[in-house]
This record gives C-alpha cells, structure tokens and sequence, in this order.
C-alpha cells in the first residue's frame, strides 16, 4: 500500500468536490480528490450525481424530449409539415450518455490542467494524527492519502419509498428513470417536485400517460403561491396528471409492472396500475463508506455532516459542501461552498449568499426564482410592492410561439430594493441571472426599469415586470 501526503483532500468529485479541488490547486495547495463513481466499463466517471445521473443527463433527455414535442405539435403552426415523424429513444439515450461522458472527460482535463492528482475509489477516514488526517482509498489499488485539510463532498442518494425498494427496473430512482429503454405506456411517479416535474415531462413528451401523486395538499408549495399556480395550470393543459394530497399505501412490483395503492385527498381509496414507477420524493446525504466515527465526524439527526455557516466541521481542518450539508440539493450551491472553503483554507474571506441562490425547474414553461416568495413576505410581515408582466404581452415570446407565464417582481414598500424575483415562462432559467445579480448588488426595482433591454427578448419581461412594481408598464 502507498502513502501520500497532500495539503488538502477532497473526498467526492461531484460539482462541490471537483470545483473545490481546481480553486484549492488554483490557491497553490497540493491538492488529490478521490472519487468512486465508475461508468459502464468501470473506469472513473467524476462529475458525481449532477454529471452522470442528475443535472447533465436530465436537461439533454428534456431537450431532445422538447424537440419530439415541438416536431410532432407546435411546428405546424409555423408552417413547417412534418411527414413520418418518429422515435428512436435507444439513440436518444445513447445521446445522453455522450454528453456525460463529454462533462466526465472535461473534468478530467480540468484535473490535468489544475494538476489535481485523482484516485479513483472509495475514500474512507482511518485516524487522525499530528501528521493530518489518514484516508484510506480502495480501488483498483489501496492507497492511503494523509493531509492536515479535508473537503467532505459525498453528496447524496434518492430517497426509497418505505417498503418499495429501488430496483431500477420497474421501481426506479432518478438514476433508472434516466435510461428506461422504450416508452412506457403508463407511468407514474411519486413526488411532485423538482425530479418528479422534469422527469415526468420527458417521458410524457415521448408518449406515456402520466400520474403523479403527491402527499402535500399544495403544488410546489417552496414557490411563489402565484407562479406555482400558473405552472399547474400548463402542466395540467399538457396532460400530465399531477394528484395532491395523496396518501401513498402498498406499492407492488410484479412482471406486469407496477400497482399503486393510494388514498386520495377525499379520502378515497384508489390504485393505479402502471409499468413503470419514479420515485422522487427527495434525497439523503450521503456519508456511507466514510467512516466518519473512526475521528468523530459529526453527524446531525438527517444523517447530513454538521456544519457551521462556513462549512466547517466538528474537527479542525475538515469541512464538508453540497449535498451531504444543510441548505438546497444544487450543484450550483455546491459549487460556491466548494471555492468559498478553497478560499477561506487560504486565508481569504470565500462567502455564499443563500438568499440570492437561484432556482430552476427544467419543464416546459420553466420556472425559475430568486429571492423570497410573496407568501414568506407576508408572513414575515414586511411591506412589500408586487408586479407582474405576462409573456403573452412579449414580441419575442409571440414570434417564439410560446406565451405561457409571466415574471414577477417583490420589492422593499418603502425603499423599493428587489427582494424577489419569480418567473414561469420560456427560457426564465436564463432570465433569473439578470435578477441574481441584481440582488447580489442590492438594485432596487427601478435599477432594472431604468436599464436598457434589447428587443425583441424575453428579457423584456423583466423590464417591465419591474416596471409593474411601480404601475408603469409599457407594453401591457
Ligand atoms: P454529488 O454530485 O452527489 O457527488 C458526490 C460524489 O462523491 C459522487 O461522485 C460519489 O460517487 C462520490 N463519493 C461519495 N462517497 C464517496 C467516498 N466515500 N469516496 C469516494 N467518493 C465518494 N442541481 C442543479 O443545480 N440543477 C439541476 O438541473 C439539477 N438536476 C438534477 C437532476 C436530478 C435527476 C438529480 C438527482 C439531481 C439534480 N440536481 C440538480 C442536484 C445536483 O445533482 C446535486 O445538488 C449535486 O450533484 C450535489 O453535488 P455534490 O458535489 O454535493 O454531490
Ligand atoms: P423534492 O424535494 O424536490 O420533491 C419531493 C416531493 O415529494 C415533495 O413535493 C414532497 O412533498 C413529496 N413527497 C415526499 N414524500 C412523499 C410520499 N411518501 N408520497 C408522495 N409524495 C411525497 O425532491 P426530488 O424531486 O426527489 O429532488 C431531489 C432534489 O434534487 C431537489 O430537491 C433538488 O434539490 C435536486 N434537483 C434539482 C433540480 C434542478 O435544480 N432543476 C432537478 C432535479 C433535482
């Protein structure tokens, strides 16, 4: 077994892990990330969840979904006739999986670059002494890494369905929903979120019929009351089928597929026989294999790592970002933690601003914000100046022929500083940047109105939603 000594390690190489590796190396610290993903031939695969099962994939299977859509319903309305149109979903994966692997080999030149030394394997704590913190590393070979600093970033797993086990077949994760090899006629899935929206738009979209079935009794209830409310009101236009307020009950899985006993908001008993079931009722941190009790590794009562504001944990020298730390599941908020403890490991003063963390949902309309929701507002009682601007009165939005949503803006009453944004509509996971940097410099609602727009664009919008804040809107 070899030994090595690093300034820094960083257990993990999904977007926390592999971004904090390139800043620390960036900073001038020797630097060695140890990953255990592997791809189909087993070889090293580093992206974590986001490259191979999550961000990356989910996006080129919504995007070459949306196509299919457009080619078999909307482009007849630009006089474009479509003869023999059909699906051919094998290279439509096989797509996917070129993508992947396209982020996996970027990260590996990025590595290079950065001289970042990569172990492939699983990394697990051994002890601690003076000489830093001992991590074993079990791959091909066993190796044993030593450093005074660690970066924790092991991310996180789907949740499973108590008593319905993934077993990617017919009950799948986000991983199996990835790759289902031919359309199912009917799916369902459980939970209404972020992976239940987009994941079930994409096989929609490819034909099956739809279900999803939600516990709570609100649709989206983390977003704008407003704009979750016109969401649904697409969706449901789209025919996927979204139920709120179930209880879910037994859920089997035999050779036919798979049957769904539920109760509905009524009280109803109900069950659904599908051929294939989604589960995405969420996600948990993932601290296995760690071994974080061999130093005492605080954990808190989710299972994530304990940390505080700034990603440190219970142990000196050891941090922890992303997935297995409080805050949102995103790859972007992992990122930021992973420069930000980069930083702060050389001196400097790394910060993340969780108030202007943007969020995107990746269905059609899509839905993105920024920022607090009118119904946080409310109930933090603070006096607040709404407006709105609908796509439908947008030129760029009628010649794209897609006029769903609007964009909405909340302001301070008084000193009209933007506290919000929120939009459903075309491309809003472009247009929230413009409202992310204009919280991050405290703009008010009339700094964007006063800006200049280019037309035709959907950024247009957004100049006249903060228009709308002081009941002067142009164009509608
Ligand atoms: P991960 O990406 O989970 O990476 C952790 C890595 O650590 C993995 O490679 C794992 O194999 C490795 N690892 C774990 N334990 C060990 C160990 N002991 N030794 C060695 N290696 C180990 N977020 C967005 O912002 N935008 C999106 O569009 C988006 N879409 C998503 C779609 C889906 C279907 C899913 C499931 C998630 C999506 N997310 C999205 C969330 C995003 O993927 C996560 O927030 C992000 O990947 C978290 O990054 P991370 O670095 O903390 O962990
Ligand atoms: P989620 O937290 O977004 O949604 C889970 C949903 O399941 C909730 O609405 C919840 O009420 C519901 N639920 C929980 N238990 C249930 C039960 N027993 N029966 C019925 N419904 C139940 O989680 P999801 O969709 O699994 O995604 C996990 C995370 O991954 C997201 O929170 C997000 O952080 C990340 N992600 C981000 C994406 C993006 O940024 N575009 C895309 C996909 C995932």
């Amino acid at each position: 077994m070899s030994e090595k000594q690093f300034d820094v390690v960083v257990i993990g190489g999904g977007p926390g892990g592999y971004v904090a590796a390139i800043r620390a190396a960036q900073l001038g610290f020797n630097v060695a990330c140890i990953d255990e993903w592997k791809n189909a031939k087993g070889g090293p695969a580093l992206g974590g969840t986001c490259t191979n099962i999550g961000c990356i994939p989910s996006k080129a299977l919504l995007q070459s979904s949306e196509h299919y859509e457009h080619a078999g319903h909307s482009f007849a309305d630009h006089g474009i006739k479509v003869e023999g149109l059909g699906l051919d979903v094998a290279k439509m994966l096989s797509r996917k999986d070129t993508v992947v692997k396209q982020n996996n080999d970027g990260i590996v030149y990025l590595f290079k670059k950065n001289k970042v030394a990569f172990f492939h394997g699983r990394g697990s704590f051994v002890k601690a002494s003076d000489a830093g913190y001992e991590i074993k590393v079990e791959g091909a070979a066993e190796e044993s890494i030593t450093a005074k600093q660690v970066i924790v970033a092991t991310g996180s797993n789907a949740r499973p369905l108590p008593g319905a086990p993934f077993d990617e077949e017919n009950i799948l994760s986000n991983d199996g929903a990835l790759r289902i090899g031919a359309v199912p006629k009917k799916l369902a899935l459980i939970g209404s979120g972020v992976i239940g929206l987009e994941m079930g738009s994409v096989w929609r979209r490819l034909g099956a019929e739809v279900t999803v079935l939600e516990a709570l009794p609100t649709f989206l209830g983390a977003v704008d009351e407003q704009i979750a409310k016109e969401a649904l009101k697409a969706f449901t236009k789209q025919n996927l089928k979204i139920e709120l307020g179930v209880k879910v009950g037994e859920v089997k899985s035999g050779k036919k597929g798979v049957s769904i006993a539920y109760t509905d908001a009524k009280g109803g008993a109900q069950s659904l026989e599908v051929d294939k079931l989604i589960v995405s009722i969420g996600r948990v941190p993932n601290t296995i294999g760690l071994n974080a009790e061999a130093v005492g590794l605080k954990l808190d009562d989710r299972g994530a790592i304990e940390v505080d504001e700034e990603c440190r944990t219970n142990l000196p020298g050891v941090w922890a970002i992303g997935d297995v730390v409080r805050g949102p599941m995103l790859a972007h908020k992992a990122e930021e933690e992973g420069v930000a403890v980069a930083e702060r490991m050389a001196g400097q003063h790394g910060h993340v601003n969780f108030n202007t963390i943007p969020w995107v949902i990746y269905t059609s309309p899509e839905i993105a914000w920024v920022g607090q929701t009118e119904q946080q507002l409310k109930a933090s009682g603070r006096a607040y100046k709404a407006g709105t601007f609908p796509f439908l009165a947008n030129g760029r939005a009628r010649a794209l022929g897609d006029t769903t949503g609007m964009v909405k803006f909340l302001a301070d009453a008084a000193t009209d500083e933007i506290l919000g944004v929120h939009m459903v509509g075309p491309m809003v996971s472009e247009l929230i940047s413009e409202a992310v940097v204009a919280m991050e410099f405290k703009a008010s609602a009339e700094d964007i109105a006063r800006i200049c727009h280019a037309h035709p664009s959907l950024s247009e919008a957004t100049k006249e939603a903060a228009l709308a804040v002081d009941k002067r809107t142009l164009n509608f």
